[in-house]
């Protein structure tokens, strides 16, 4: 049995802790720090946490000898570093979310830290963990298609989840939290940098934000979608009374986005935060500065290359992939994978659907899962091997978004250096 720490009870650390109500004698959640007093009360009544191992913050919590085998830092990107260095000197384990840090300089004063500790790390990059990622890596280790040559890989954010996140939400403005590469992409860096299986020596990015500009804020729109007349709103596909209520909550679909503004919502609750929160603002009115799309291309140390383009303005989620090898083609959507074969024209298709009931079994295609099961054995058996991806990997993925944002800012091809 693994004990546990969690540090920030948002969604993500909400999520890790309920794999301790699905596996109960591998993972307890024994301490939880979170400054909100109604979020921090639910949960240590839904995991029955003594009082005296709740605290409103890390800091609080810290200042006790170690209280369990292993923490799960999920506080907000620019609050990473401070309590990851603390942890790893108290001797914890550690479960970090995405993006490590939101600087170079950041990621590698963690990484020093951690291997001078000695204790198990993992960064949360959660799509290497799908059972979708390591079906198709068993696929490309078999080579069924040769050798990889190039990967084309698309991140299609969805239009109202950009809508939600990177405009209205935590993530809209790069000073407050991260860039968006390294807060949306950092994931599909490492993920293309983990299939590729080398080092990427070169990275080359263009990108900008082009839509969510008052530039672009139609005639007539009111700042708040509530109070927007119906004949403009009603042509914004963007409208938070179309993405939270018209589209959601009106017809009893209670899911993300929704769930963010609340976990059990009312018509009060929604309309509540509409009048009062940034979630109720007009997209051509927020402070939001990060890019709504970019291309990046990357170039490995034996010639091959790959390239992902990152774009809000789409309406079906999950990542499509190709990977191009020297004998077939692999085209996926994340679920379904289809192999072509150059020697005799057949095509394959392999289904690695997860049944999507909400549970963190199927939360990010299974990934949320399947880490916190990797962590926890990892943990158990004190064994870093048991993790998909060690610290200098999940470093080196680090280095080339922050690489592939300065060519983005300076019009330049960039070296990525380790
Ligand atoms: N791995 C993934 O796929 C994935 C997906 C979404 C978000 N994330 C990352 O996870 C992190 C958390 O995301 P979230 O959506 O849960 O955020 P959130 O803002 O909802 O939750 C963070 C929590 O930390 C708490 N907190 C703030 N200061 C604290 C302190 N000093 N001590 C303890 N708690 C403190 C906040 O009150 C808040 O409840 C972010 O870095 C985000 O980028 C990762």
């Amino acid at each position: 049995m693994v004990t546990m720490a969690i540090i920030g009870l948002g969604p993500r650390g909400r999520a890790y802790a309920s794999f301790s109500k699905q596996y109960p004698d591998k993972l307890k959640i024994t301490a939880i720090a979170e400054p909100i007093d109604s979020l921090r009360a639910k949960i240590r009544q839904e995991y029955d946490i003594p009082e005296d191992r709740c605290f409103r913050t890390w800091q609080e919590m810290l200042k006790l000898p170690k209280l369990s085998d292993a923490v799960a830092i999920c506080t907000q990107d620019h609050f990473h570093e401070e309590p990851a260095i603390a942890c790893a000197r108290a001797g914890y384990d550690i479960l970090l979310e995405k993006p490590m840090a939101p600087t170079a300089d950041a990621c590698r004063r963690i990484v020093a830290e951690v291997k001078k500790a000695g204790v198990i790390f993992s960064v949360c990059h959660v799509l290497r963990y799908t059972p979708y990622t390591y079906e198709l890596q068993r696929i490309i280790d078999s080579g069924e298609i040769g050798d990889i040559v190039t990967i084309h890989h698309l991140e299609p954010v969805n239009y109202y989840h950009y809508a939600h996140s990177y405009v209205r939400g935590n993530w809209h403005n790069e000073a407050k939290s991260s860039f968006m590469l390294l807060a949306k992409c950092c994931h599909d860096v490492d993920w293309i940098h983990g299939i590729m299986k080398k080092k990427c020596v070169k990275i080359h990015s263009f990108g900008a934000l082009t839509h969510f500009t008052a530039a672009n804020r139609p005639a007539g729109a009111a700042d708040r979608c509530l109070d927007c007349p119906h004949t403009v709103e009603s042509l914004c596909p963007y409208s938070a009374v179309k993405i939270y209520l018209r589209d959601r909550f009106c017809i009893g679909n209670n899911v993300f986005p929704l769930t963010v503004i609340s976990r059990e919502p009312t018509l009060e609750i929604i309309e509540k935060a509409l009048r009062e929160t940034d979630y109720g603002k007009c997209v051509y009115h927020c402070d939001n500065d990060v890019v709504d799309n970019q291309v990046v291309n990357m170039l490995f140390e034996d010639g091959t290359t790959a390239n992902m383009t990152m774009i809000a303005f789409t309406n079906k989620g999950g990542r499509r992939t190709t990977i191009c090898g020297t004998r077939g083609e692999i085209i996926t959507d994340s679920k379904l994978i289809t192999i072509r074969h150059f020697l005799d024209n057949s095509t394959r298709e392999v289904d690695t659907n997860v049944i999507n009931d909400g549970g963190i079994a199927s939360g990010h295609g299974g990934g949320d899962f399947g880490l916190t099961r990797a962590f926890v054995d990892a943990v158990e058996h004190h064994d870093q091997s048991r993790l998909v991806t060690g610290i200098d990997e999940t470093l080196e993925s680090h280095l080339m978004v922050f690489a592939a944002e300065e060519s983005r800012r300076q019009n330049k091809v960039c070296d990525v250096v380790f």
